[in-house]
């Protein structure tokens, strides 16, 4: 292990809550835990902070407050956007992209269940929507179509306003999972040709187990979870009034630094800088889409000098030996490394499909940091690569 401090290289899985999130939570639960339905007066404080957080999060993502749909994180909220819609609407078909989350196959994958027809969109090389198989498929009985807009593995971002105008001239339902996309860019829900919207506040060093589904006004939705009616009936549940706060205070943060940046992730040329050290070596290619990408988010395939592609597990193992956490897009069962699903969807093969890794970076990581990651990340590569090739 370095004698160098860790540092985290993995905001896209999860990133460390902001200070000012944890005491705004603090605040929260300090001042405001009663239950937000209660009609005394302790419920009332506690109403009246969970509609502010509710107001903050829709100011930034210009959105009406009764569009929002509190939830716990992006899993619920592509969820509820995806199972919540179709129960309101006759069996139809669902389009989906061969590269969504793993959350959003499996709430596609139960509608077949309900009699739905399920067809995963084809990408390209990289990983982009091939938009003319999406636009022969807007026919009956398309009812609604689910696109990432920032993958979490390999960075690509979908032409979202692209596809959802699409969608609205053939009247079908556009679900965009945006969880790693909110806090990177300046986003108006009222803007954009998208129904349902979900996302979460951990990617953007908020709290862990809140989220939100954006609803445009007169979409139908039923809840998938009931009870107590909360949340417009539309999410049953006693609200967490604390979290609320943190998702609030957290996305208010990343807007102050996306107006401080002119619109812009101030992470974007520092992931530049990072992205050319690394590819100066050799064997290390980058996978996703050279252009259009998540600003904080860079994806490389990995390969020894004989060309042979490295196991991204292995390599994030290796990495973590020397002080640095990064991630693979691979997964594993029973131990065995199933290779990148995602990968493969874009035309990978099997050994390359297993290879991907992930370097996702966050206002955590300081100036000093942040101008040493290219020297520290491209050394520590460079002895990744020749351990794993012996
Ligand atoms: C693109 C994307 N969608 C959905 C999710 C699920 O979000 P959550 O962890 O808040 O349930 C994640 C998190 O890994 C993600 O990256």
């Amino acid at each position: 292990m370095t004698s160098q401090a860790p540092l985290y290289l993995d905001g896209a899985a999860t990133s460390p809550p902001a200070e000012a999130v944890l005491e705004a939570m603090a605040a929260a639960d300090r001042l405001a835990w009663a239950n937000p339905s209660s009609l005394h007066g302790f419920g009332l404080v506690a109403a009246e902070s969970l509609e502010r957080s509710r107001q903050r999060i829709s100011t930034v993502l210009g959105c009406g407050s009764e569009e929002l749909v509190f939830c716990s994180g992006g899993t619920e909220a592509a969820h509820l956007a995806i199972l919540g819609l179709a129960a309101a609407l006759p069996p139809g078909r669902l389009l989906l992209s061969s590269v969504e989350h793993p959350a959003v196959e499996a709430a596609a994958a139960s509608l077949r269940n309900l009699h739905w027809e399920v067809v995963t969109l084809p990408v390209d090389r990289f990983g982009r929507v091939r938009l003319e198989v999406l636009e022969s498929l807007l026919v009956p009985p398309t009812r609604l179509v689910s696109v990432i807009w920032g993958q979490n593995e390999v960075g690509t971002v979908q032409p979202i306003e692209a596809i959802g105008r699409l969608c609205r001239r053939e009247d079908v339902f556009f679900h965009t999972d945006a969880v790693q996309m909110i806090g990177h860019r300046p986003l108006r829900f009222s803007e954009l040709p998208v129904d349902l919207l979900s996302c979460t506040a951990h990617k953007i060093q908020g709290p862990r187990g809140i989220g939100a589904l954006l609803v445009r006004q007169g979409v139908p939705l039923k809840p998938l979870l009931m009870g107590g009616g909360q949340e417009g009936g539309r999410r049953a549940g006693t609200e967490s009034v604390a979290l609320a706060a943190g998702f609030a205070t957290a996305l208010e943060l990343s807007a102050q630094r996306l107006d401080q940046h002119r619109g812009h992730d101030p992470m974007r040329p520092r992931r530049d800088d990072l992205q050319q050290a690394l590819l100066d070596l050799p064997g290390v290619t980058l996978s996703g889409c050279p252009d259009q990408r998540l600003p904080h988010h860079l994806s490389l395939i990995v390969r020894t000098s004989s060309g042979q592609p490295l196991s991204g597990r292995r390599l994030v193992s290796e990495l973590w030996r020397q002080g640095l956490a990064v991630s693979s897009g691979s997964a594993c069962s029973a131990g065995r490394d199933q290779g990148s699903r995602v990968l493969r969807a874009m035309g990978y093969g099997e050994a390359e499909a297993a290879a991907g890794l992930r370097i996702s970076l966050g206002p955590w990581l300081d100036d000093h940091n942040l101008s040493q990651l290219p020297h520290r990340l491209t050394e520590a590569l460079k002895r990744a690569i020749a351990s794993l090739s012996t």
